[in-house]
């Protein structure tokens, strides 16, 4: 059985709204799921996870949530080569672009990113609840 780990940062809800249906996704393939807000999670969770699914919203300007998520995710760049990751994240009134970089970002570390990303604008509805599904069930296939 493959162990995913669910890793997000959310200041309204959005994204831990997509984070729940990412994992009820992964845990109906038969996944052993963790659900784990960033500021629980360190280099031994990424390190102890055969997959890993990490969402955040759009902040700043088009950047991570910069007291947590950017620095968890600066601590693991050299934790992920080869490692399975999905990407997730709501926003509000860009286009995106924090979610290309973040890709990038991950994929130049080596990390096997699935798709392109999943971005949804402000709270899921229930499309938007069943293409996070769908993101559990591919990265717990991964
Ligand atoms: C401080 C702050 C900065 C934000 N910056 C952006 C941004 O650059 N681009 C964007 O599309 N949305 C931006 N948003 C909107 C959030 O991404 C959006 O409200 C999202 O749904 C929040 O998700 P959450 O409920 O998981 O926190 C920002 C929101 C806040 C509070």
């Amino acid at each position: 059985m493959s162990k995913i780990t669910v890793i997000y940062w959310s200041g309204s809800g959005n994204t831990e709204a997509m984070a729940e249906a990412v994992v009820a996704g992964a845990k109906a393939q038969g996944a052993e799921v963790r659900l784990l807000h960033v500021g629980e999670a360190d280099k031994d969770t990424v390190l102890h996870a055969d997959a890993l699914a990490i969402g955040c919203p759009s902040m700043g300007a088009e950047v991570l949530e910069e007291a947590e998520m950017e620095p968890f995710i600066s601590s693991i760049e050299s934790l992920v080569t080869g490692k399975p990751i999905a990407l997730f994240g709501s926003y509000g009134w860009g286009n995106g672009e924090w979610m290309q970089d973040w890709v990038a970002r991950m994929q130049g570390c080596g990390a096997k990113v699935i798709g392109e990303g999943l971005i949804i604008q402000n709270a899921p509805d229930e499309d938007g609840l069943e293409a996070c599904r769908t993101l559990g069930k591919e990265l717990s296939n991964a």
